[in-house]
């Protein structure tokens, strides 16, 4: 599919989406949401793709925000349905998807750019990442989820510093916050987003991808996790995957999984 804001290269089961807008540093307009949204979809539905990395082109950002210039005369209305739209096509989108997705953060993840790396399962950055959510400097709130989703990964206090200061964080402090799990040089930070695609490709997707829904569930107002594991757990022991792990673990082989 040709997009205008973004590129997408699918190979060796892994496909990486890089939103494609540098010189706007990679803000996220409605057509970029609608494009990522769509090829999220794709890789997702794609038998092929067993992980997704999301990054951003260029060496200064990975996404620098909401594209700003689109909502500044916006009303009341028009101003939640910015919101909803958006959590509903990308943000909850993405962190419900059954495919692994790694956030390889390579510059300023600001505002939407954050809350985008925040809906990935996982985040890898680069050490001249900076990371915040400035968006009381504008005069609004974060609205793609950031309010619930830092205070998650890093914790309350933390969470509502970053967002009443507007202030950044760099990649050292993000990794001492937990915000990212690793932190490299720019050159190094796709190879190693690729290396962990890589070990978690050995793996049975199937089960991945009830492993990921049993640890969102947790994060679900009215479900109860634990709930959910036991149901994901027990449903694992009905496909393919379940049986190919086991008989090769008995068999003293490398377990080649069918996906299914
Ligand atoms: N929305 C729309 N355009 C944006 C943008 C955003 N969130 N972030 C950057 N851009 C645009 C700039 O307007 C500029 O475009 P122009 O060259 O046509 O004027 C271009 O990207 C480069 O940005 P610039 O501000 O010149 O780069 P800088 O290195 O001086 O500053 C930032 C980098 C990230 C500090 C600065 O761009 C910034 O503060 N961006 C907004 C961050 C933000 O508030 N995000 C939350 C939005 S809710």
């Amino acid at each position: 599919m040709n997009y205008e804001n973004i590129l997408t290269v699918s190979q060796n089961g892994l496909t990486t989406i890089t939103i494609n807008r540098p010189s706007k540093l990679n803000a996220l307009n409605k057509v970029t949401i609608e494009e990522l949204h769509n090829a999220f979809d794709a890789a997702d539905k794609d038998a092929e793709t067993k992980v997704i990395i999301i990054t951003g082109a260029g060496d200064k950002a990975f996404v620098a925000g909401a594209d700003i210039s689109e909502f500044a005369n916006f009303s009341v209305e028009n101003g939640g349905k910015l919101a909803a739209n958006g959590q509903e096509l990308l943000f909850d989108f993405v962190e419900n998807l059954s495919t692994p997705v790694i956030a390889a953060v390579n510059g300023f993840a600001l505002g939407g750019g954050l809350e985008l790396a925040m809906a990935a399962h996982f985040r890898v950055a680069s050490d001249n990442a900076k990371m915040g959510l400035p968006e009381v400097s504008l005069g609004v709130i974060p609205g793609y989820g950031g309010t619930q989703r830092l205070p998650q990964l890093v914790g309350k206090g933390r969470a509502m510093e970053l967002v009443m200061t507007a202030g950044m964080i760099d990649a050292k402090t993000a990794k001492d916050y937990g915000l990212v799990n690793h932190v490299v040089s720019q050159e190094e930070l796709i190879p190693l987003a690729e290396k962990i695609a890589s070990k978690i490709k050995r793996n049975s997707s199937v089960a991945i991808s009830k492993a990921i829904k049993a640890v969102n569930a947790n994060y679900k107002d009215g479900i109860n996790g634990f709930d959910v594991e036991i149901e994901q757990f027990g449903n694992c022991f009905g496909t393919e995957d379940f049986k190919e792990g086991t008989t090769a673990f008995l068999e003293k082989r490398k377990a080649d999984f069918p996906g299914k």
